[in-house]
This record gives structure tokens, sequence and C-alpha cells, in this order.
């Protein structure tokens, strides 16, 4: 699974910064270093007007903040890497 959190400068005045390290620590807790690849991306022109772009794969999903965080990392990395595994 690939990983891109947009660091273009909106989602980066967000707080995209922090995202990338709540994803580093996530995907280390969990274990996932050889299922998970990080990566940054530029502006994908999705800019939203809370939280960071982030893309999976081919799927981008925007809004994504510290605060929800927790809950996209759940329903979009944990569930579909579990059912990857299935
Ligand atoms: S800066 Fe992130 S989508 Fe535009």
């Amino acid at each position: 699974m690939i990983v891109q959190i947009c660091v273009g400068s909106s989602c980066h005045l967000k707080g995209s910064e922090k995202l990338v390290e709540l994803f580093q620590k996530a995907v280390e807790e969990h274990k996932l270093d050889n299922e998970v690849a990080l990566a940054g991306s530029f502006c994908t022109g999705q800019c939203n007007r809370v939280g960071v772009t982030i893309t999976i794969d081919d799927d981008v999903f925007t809004g994504i903040t510290p605060e929800n965080f927790n809950e996209f990392f759940n329903e979009h990395v944990l569930k579909v890497i579990e059912q990857e595994r299935a």
C-alpha cells in the first residue's frame, strides 16, 4: 500500500507534517513497515478547507486532521490490510 501525504502549500499550512508524524508512529506501532510505504505528494488539486489530503494507492481522501487521524487510519489502512491478508 502506498500512502502519499500531500505536502503542497495549502496542506502544509494545515498540518501535513503532523500527519506524517502520526502516520509514521501508527505504522511502527502496528508493525506495518513492510506493508505501508509512506511518501509525500505535491498538491493533488483537492485542497479542502479543513485538513490535509492523503492518497492511498489510487484513492484520494481529503480533510484529514490529527483529530480524525485514528479513525482514518483504522478505516483505510488497518481494515484494508486485514482484508488483503485474509
Ligand atoms: S495542497 Fe494538498 S491538495 Fe492542494
